[in-house]
This record gives C-alpha cells, sequence and structure tokens, in this order.
C-alpha cells in the first residue's frame, strides 16, 4: 500500500502505542505513548539509564519491542514509502577519531549513499543533497577541512549534515550537545529550530541539557521508564513538580530542616 497524500494530511509522522521495550529480560519503557507531527521540534529528556537511547532504537526498528505499536505516517515502519525518510545521529557519532582522516565534504558525502546506492556516483543529484547540505549547516568555510580540527559544534554539524544529504525527512538526534560549548550550543540549537521552520524537517533530539533544550524545542518528554511529562517546552515542570511526577519523595526531616534554617539564620544563638 503506498501513502497517498490524505493520508499524509491526516497522519502524525510518527506514532508510538503502548510500547513496552525489554533488554536481556529486564523491562526498560512501559507503555509509552506519543505521536510527533511534521515539522516539531521534540526534546527527550530522562535521568541516564531512564530508556531515551532504547526508545530512538525502537523507534528505529533496531530493537524489537515486547509489545506495542509504531507507526510512519499512519505506514508500518517497513512500508517501502518510509525508505530514506528516517535519518539518525547516534550518541558520540562526532566523536570521530582523530586518526580517521576525513574532510567536512568526505564525511558528507557518506550521508548520500544507502542500501539502494553504495556507491557515489557524483552524479548532479549527489552533489546539489552535499552542497545543500553543507550550506544549511554553515560549514562552507570548512567543508575542506579535516572533521578532527573542527570545534566541538562544529563536528556535531558535520554529523547533522551528513543526515541531512540523506534527504531524512525525521531525524532523531542522541545527545548532540555532548562536548559542545557554550557559544556553540546556541548556534546549533537555532540550527536545528530553524531546520525544522525553514526546512521542514522534524526532529526528535535527546539531551541532559533540559534548561538548552527547554530554549529551543517546541516540546518536551521526560521519560524514565514511563513518560512522566509530554508537553509545551515552556510549561515543563519545576524541579519539584518533577520530583512528584516521578515519584520522588523529599528525604528531609522536618524538624531537622527547620533547626538547621534556624541556626543559619541565627548564628550564635539558641
Ligand atoms: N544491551 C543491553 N542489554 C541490557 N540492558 C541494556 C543494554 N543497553 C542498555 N541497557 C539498559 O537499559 C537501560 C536504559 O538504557 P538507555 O541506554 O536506553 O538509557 P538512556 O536514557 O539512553 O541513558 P543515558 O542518558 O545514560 O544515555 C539501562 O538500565 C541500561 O543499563
Ligand atoms: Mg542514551
Amino acid at each position: 500500500m503506498t501513502t497517498t497524500s490524505l493520508e499524509t494530511a491526516q497522519s502524525p509522522l510518527l506514532k508510538v502505542e503502548k510500547l513496552s521495550v525489554s533488554r536481556s529480560g529486564i523491562s526498560i519503557i512501559e507503555d509509552v505513548c506519543l505521536t510527533i507531527d511534521e515539522g516539531e521540534f521534540v526534546g527527550l529528556v530522562g535521568p541516564n539509564g531512564g530508556g531515551k537511547t532504547t526508545l530512538l532504537l525502537t523507534i528505529l526498528g533496531i530493537l524489537k519491542s515486547r509489545k506495542g505499536i509504531i507507526e510512519f505516517y499512519g505506514q508500518k515502519p517497513e512500508s517501502k514509502s518510509i525508505l530514506g525518510k528516517i535519518g539518525w545521529v547516534s550518541q558520540s557519532a562526532a566523536n570521530i577519531p582523530s586518526n580517521v582522516r576525513i574532510t567536512v565534504r568526505e564525511l558528507v558525502q557518506l550521508g548520500t549513499l544507502n542500501a539502494s546506492n553504495m556507491f557515489w556516483r557524483g552524479g548532479t543529484d549527489q552533489y546539489e543533497q552535499v552542497n545543500n547540505a553543507i550550506e544549511m549547516a554553515g560549514l562552507q568555510d570548512v567543508e575542506d577541512r579535516d572533521v578532527s580540527q573542527l570545534s566541538g559544534g562544529q563536528r556535531q554539524r558535520a554529523v547533522i549534515a551528513r543526515v541531512l544529504a540523506s534527504k531524512a525527512e525525521f531525524i532523531l538526534l542522541d545527545e548532540p550537545l555532548v562536548g559542545v560549548d557554550r557559544e556553540s550550543r546556541n548556534s546549533l540549537l537555532e540550527f536545528l529550530d530553524k531546520l525544522c521552520h525553514e526546512s521542514q524537517k522534524t526532529i526528535l533530539m535527546v539531551s541532559h541539557d533540559i534548561a538548552a533544550i527547554q530554549q529551543a524545542s517546541h516540546r518536551m518528554i521526560y521519560l524514565e521508564e514511563r513518560i512522566r511529562y509530554d508537553g509545551a517546552a515552556h510549561c515543563f515542570p519545576d524541579l519539584v513538580d518533577l520530583a512528584a511526577l516521578r515519584g520522588i519523595q523529599s528525604v528531609h526531616n522536618q524538624n531537622y530542616t527547620e533547626n538547621k534554617l534556624y541556626q543559619l539564620e541565627n548564628p550564635g544563638g539558641k
């Protein structure tokens, strides 16, 4: 069955329903339901081991779910109409070893290779894809430079440009802000936001930097085995509310806290 324009218009880009995944027999994510529409920039946050990478790998079909449904544009993930529409930048993808000598342009060229075309033919189409991706990522000035000589932010842009060259519409990014300094982080987030607004890309991005992602994404999801929050980024709960959503209780003894506060406010007092 092929995707009709009507189905595409009505179906969300991604629909995940009651998804449960186990690894080595241990339940990692339970009953996850979410939908993502075209053009959304979604931040996926949560504690270490909360299941973020597991969710991404299951969306990509690498891990099999114990139960649940995943659909792209209302189609099964293996449907032909989905081919090439999903791109992934793995956790620490930008940590390319320094002994790997590859230029930015060469790295981006790799993005145009896929299962049905494993050879760089250098046709007009391929050149255009690569030029567009380099331009979108703002890497024209460094395109002939070795990737190992780039800053952390530029390297991240380079691995994202590789995905852009593949023409993927839905881009999954696992921790792209790690090792990126503050200035580069801001411009990387602006770049990702622009991809959604101006190039109709859709982004699901994992990050530990809640403050940064809240400033850039449209929507945030907090995953810790289950989804604890899914809503507008600007309404993301504060620490106390988040603790309540995660089922974390305060361990402070009320009397002890009050005594401590009294001592701090009245040094030397009894
Ligand atoms: N191959 C594996 N076999 C068994 N358990 C695994 C495997 N890989 C990961 N896990 C476990 O699955 C849980 C979730 O891991 P996952 O990598 O999805 O978390 P995460 O939210 O991405 O964490 P981080 O923020 O540290 O990247 C962890 O408890 C982890 O130990
Ligand atoms: Mg992870």
